[in-house]
């Protein structure tokens, strides 16, 4: 059987669905992944030196600068047919829960309901002192090349306002993690989307679904160390692929299916 087809087998008889996603899902909206070379002011940086407390502490207004370039870049770009696939899921399976580690909000924005961010999000900064939730106002133009940006402060204690993501070195926000957890280990089908895989606690998930017996769908262009986890490796991009796969799996899917919407 091809392997699509197998895998649209497993999905359109699944009755308890998790999506777990990465940076993958969102780089055909033109958000670039974590191993793609950082360009302008950050070209000497990588993703993983910038996205630490030290990188923060150190030198507060490069790192805050590259969180509101991100912002922007995010806020002017779309949801793909990927993100707009995964809704479709959860439209054919109630309770489906779509767990990402993009601090992007292009799901939300394609109509998943609520998912699950391990990784935190781009649209919710906090004091880096009290930890109270700051607003912040739309994210304005930012150069191609980027520019340092001073960070706000707190207006209860002073101190700087601080990207609401996780770094690398931090703990995940419990809640999340757990609700993932607990979605992995009682679901019959998990779907991984565009994640290397590589980055702990995260890439536990797909592991606890898989030893609780259900079928792990991987979709990735390239090999990943979740090769061996999924039983099912489609190779292909996530924007082709996962309408693909919605279609097939449920082949009476409505004209206004939100994955067979143009792009
Ligand atoms: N469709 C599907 N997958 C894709 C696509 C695409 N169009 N393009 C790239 N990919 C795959 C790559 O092959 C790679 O395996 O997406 C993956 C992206 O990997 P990473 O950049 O490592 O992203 P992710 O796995 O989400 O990283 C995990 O690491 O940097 C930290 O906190 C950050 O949340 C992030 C975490």
């Amino acid at each position: 059987m091809a392997d699509i087809v197998q895998a649209a087998k497993l999905l359109g008889d699944a009755r308890r669905v998790v999506v777990f996603t990465g940076a993958g899902i969102s780089a055909e909206s033109g958000v670039p992944t974590f191993r793609d070379a950082l360009t302008g002011l950050w070209e000497r940086f990588d993703a993983q030196s910038l996205a630490t407390p030290r990188a923060f502490q150190d030198q507060p207004d490069l790192v805050w600068g590259w969180y509101e370039w991100r912002r922007h870049r995010v806020s002017t770009v779309s949801p793909n047919p990927g993100h707009r696939a995964v809704a479709a899921i959860e439209t054919r399976v109630p309770g489906t829960v779509v767990i990402t580690q993009n601090v992007d909000d292009l799901h939300e924005r394609a109509g998943s309901r609520d998912p699950v961010h391990l990784h935190g999000s781009l649209f919710a900064p906090r004091c880096s002192g009290c930890g109270e939730a700051v607003a912040l106002p739309p994210a304005t133009e930012e150069p191609d090349a980027g520019r340092r940006v001073q960070p706000p402060t707190c207006v209860r204690c002073h101190r700087l306002v601080r990207p609401g993501v996780v770094w690398f070195g931090e703990a995940l926000p419990e809640a999340a993690l757990e609700a993932a957890a607990r979605a992995a280990s009682a679901c019959d089908v998990l779907l991984t989307v565009g994640t290397s895989g590589m980055v702990y606690p995260a890439a536990e998930i797909p592991r606890i679904a898989a030893r609780a017996g259900a079928a792990v769908i991987q979709v990735n262009p390239h090999a990943t160390p979740m090769d061996s986890v999924a039983l099912v490796n489609l190779r292909g991009s996530a924007g082709r692929i996962l309408p693909e796969l919605v279609t097939k799996a449920w082949p009476g899917a409505a004209a206004d299916d939100p994955a067979a919407a143009p792009s």
